[in-house]
């Protein structure tokens, strides 16, 4: 059997909390993307502070680059990356060379949670769910603020509600593999909402989906 769970939303949603619970549930294995722009980011930074005029082979340098080690780290999730990875990715080589990656992870047998910007649009068209979330900016950057003083990264409430806003716009309005629910998403607000109740609503509709799929075999 292949499954695909493809979680799609604005930055500090809670579609990577929810996406990681959701796979921890049903014994799917997780993929937050954005981890993957956010590594080739910090290996680009290493070798030029020119983003917007990037060549083949750094980009392919900083994918090879990637490892489990580095996805890891604590720095991948401070200000400065996120914003070097929303820049990165406007540029279409690097989402190219990144989308093989994302589709042999989703097509592996079993079940596959995926989260990111373009997953239910581009990655995974034909995923078998396909939740898109969002929340008031206010209430996602309180959030991310809570998350980054638990992680002890020093960081104020007004900086990440200026980074959540740069990153949205940026990734909302790229030519390429803009941020965008798919027509056939369950759009989830999640301002109002724990992260249980979330889940709780994506689990419902997974099972429904999992349903088909037995009655079906
Ligand atoms: O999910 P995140 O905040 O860790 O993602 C960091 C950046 O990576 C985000 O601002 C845009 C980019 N990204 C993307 O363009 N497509 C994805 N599928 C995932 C992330």
């Amino acid at each position: 059997m292949r499954f695909i769970v493809a979680i799609d939303g604005t930055a500090g949603s809670g579609k990577g909390t929810i996406g990681r619970a959701v796979s921890r549930h049903y014994n799917f294995k997780y993929l937050d993307t954005g981890l993957l722009y956010r590594a080739v980011a910090f290996n680009l930074r290493t070798i030029t502070t020119e983003f917007s005029s990037i060549s083949e082979k750094m980009i392919l340098k900083s994918i090879k680059g990637i490892d489990k080690n580095l996805l890891e780290l604590k720095e991948l999730r401070n200000n400065e990356i996120s914003e070097i990875a929303s820049l990165l990715a406007t540029n279409f080589c690097v989402r190219e060379k990144l989308l093989d990656y994302q589709r042999n992870f989703a097509n592996q047998k079993g079940g596959t949670v995926l989260d990111g910007r373009d997953i239910g649009t581009i990655v995974c068209p034909d995923a078998d769910v396909k939740v898109y979330i969002d929340a008031e900016e206010g209430v996602r950057a309180k959030r991310r603020t809570i998350q980054f003083k638990k992680q002890n990264i020093e960081v104020t409430y007004q900086e990440v509600l200026r980074n959540l806003k740069k990153r949205d716009r940026q990734d909302r309005n790229r030519a390429i593999a803009p941020m965008l629910p798919s027509s056939d998403a369950l759009m989830l607000d999640s301002t109002n909402m724990s992260i249980e109740e979330s889940l709780g609503i994506i689990i419902l509709r997974i099972n429904e989906e999992l349903k088909k799929i037995t009655l079906n075999s």
